[in-house]
């Protein structure tokens, strides 16, 4: 009791300094709670070494003068946490949830740091945040599904941290997100149906997330969209061709199934990534593709090389089934030193129009390795394609049937 009133006086003299301060240049008083509440919050952080953030943090000043708070009125808007130099090394520490406190807060950030503990759940009493980002620090424990109640939230950045349990349902069902970005946790379980018709980027890349994901999922809306490094399952056959705005896809590393629907090479990617997945099926670009990186490597994909993949200037299609001959144009651009990378390594392909004599340009890669075929020519491989130049007849033979 002694003292929390002590607290008590100490905190209405310093506002009276604050109340003095103010009269001179007329303007308002830091609201009480949200006094209280960054004291909290410092007390629960420390820089660390190298880093000067929290010595701006006195108390006998203006809280809204100190580095990273701004305020607008009495009420605290934006809180930056941490030196915001490129480089800082940024705070250790908690978030104490008495953030929950300043109830006008519409950004929260904190630099990369090595803050630890929990995402308090007081965060949900944040009912104007608009933008919320920690990555690159070392928060562990669940996402609060309590952050389903930030429904003016369009930014949440939780990237590099050491978050665990599944994404909480309510937090796909957020109606105004633009910008998910929790890649690198160990985050496991299904994807939430992500609802917002502003969706613009989901990136979940590399943590433990599973199940299919059904058609209606992930909002047309959606123009970058990572989920490499996962366990993802099922068909994308009809997901893709709904997300017609995409700019950037990578599925990679995932067990995918299922055809790879056509029109994602119509799609203005400079790089689409599905690599070591478990498609399957022909692959069918619907016209010349002009993407500058396709990797396909690794799946279950069979038929013959499309001939519009030649407009195409890094092609993986290495480690998959297709069979029959490389086509003319592929092989004219790769002469032209239009296409600079050629992987067709570990096919059953029966034959490439080119001649012993020809030489491939120098700044190009063509790996032929393991095919069933004589390879014209000799050309350096990646480690990974092995040392045999050509599959086993018997191999051949048994997938002609
Ligand atoms: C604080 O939030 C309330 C409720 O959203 C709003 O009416 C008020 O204008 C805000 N005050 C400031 C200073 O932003
Ligand atoms: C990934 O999630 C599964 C449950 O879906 C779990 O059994 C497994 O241990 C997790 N792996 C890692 C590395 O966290």
């Amino acid at each position: 009791m002694v003292t929390s009133s002590n607290k008590k006086l100490t905190i209405l003299v310093i506002n009276l300094f604050i109340i003095i301060h103010r009269i001179q240049y007329s303007s308002a008083i830091l609201d009480p709670a949200d006094f209280l509440a960054l004291q909290s919050i410092r007390k629960s952080l420390e820089d660390l070494p190298g880093s000067d953030y929290l010595s701006s943090w006195d108390f006998t000043s203006d809280p809204c003068n100190f580095a990273g708070v701004f305020c607008s009125g009495e009420r605290v808007v934006t809180l930056n946490l941490g030196d915001p130099r490129a480089g800082a090394p940024g705070l250790s520490g908690v978030l104490d949830p008495a953030i929950g406190k300043l109830t006008n807060l519409t950004e929260f950030t904190v630099v990369p740091g090595r803050i630890t503990g929990t995402i308090p759940a007081t965060i949900s009493e944040l009912k104007n945040l608009r933008f919320f980002a920690i990555s690159r620090n070392f928060l562990s424990g669940e996402i609060p599904a309590t952050l389903g109640e930030l429904t003016n939230l369009r930014t949440l950045d939780l990237s590099y941290n050491q978050l665990t349990g599944s994404i909480p349902w309510a937090v796909g069902s957020l109606p105004a997100l633009t910008n998910v970005v929790i890649s690198h946790n160990r985050l496991s379980g299904p994807l939430p149906a992500f609802t917002s018709q502003t969706l613009t980027r989901l990136d979940l890349k590399h943590n433990n997330l599973s199940g299919s994901i059904p058609p209606g999922f992930i909002p047309s809306s959606i123009q970058h969209l990572s989920l490499a490094l996962n366990r993802f399952t099922g068909s994308v056959e009809y997901l893709l061709p709904q997300l017609n705005r995409l700019n950037y896809l990578d599925l990679s590393m995932n067990r995918f199934t299922g055809p790879v629907p056509g029109c994602v090479f119509s799609f203005p990617i400079t790089t689409l990534q599905l690599d070591r997945n478990l498609f399957s099926g022909p692959v069918q670009p619907f016209n010349e593709v002009s993407i500058q990186t396709v990797d396909l490597s690794h799946n279950m994909l069979y038929g013959e090389v499309s001939p519009l993949f030649s407009t195409v200037q890094n092609l993986y299609l290495n480690n998959n089934r297709f069979t029959g001959s490389v086509p003319n144009t592929l092989v004219d651009r790769l002469m032209d030193g239009n296409v600079q990378l050629l992987y067709l390594q570990h096919n059953f392909l029966t034959g490439v129009p080119i001649k012993p004599t020809e030489a491939i340009p120098v700044s190009s890669s063509l790996c032929l390795q393991y095919n069933c075929m004589v390879l014209p020519v000799q050309t350096p491989c990646p480690v990974e394609a092995g040392s045999q130049k050509t599959r086993p007849t018997t191999q051949c033979m048994q997938w002609k049937g």
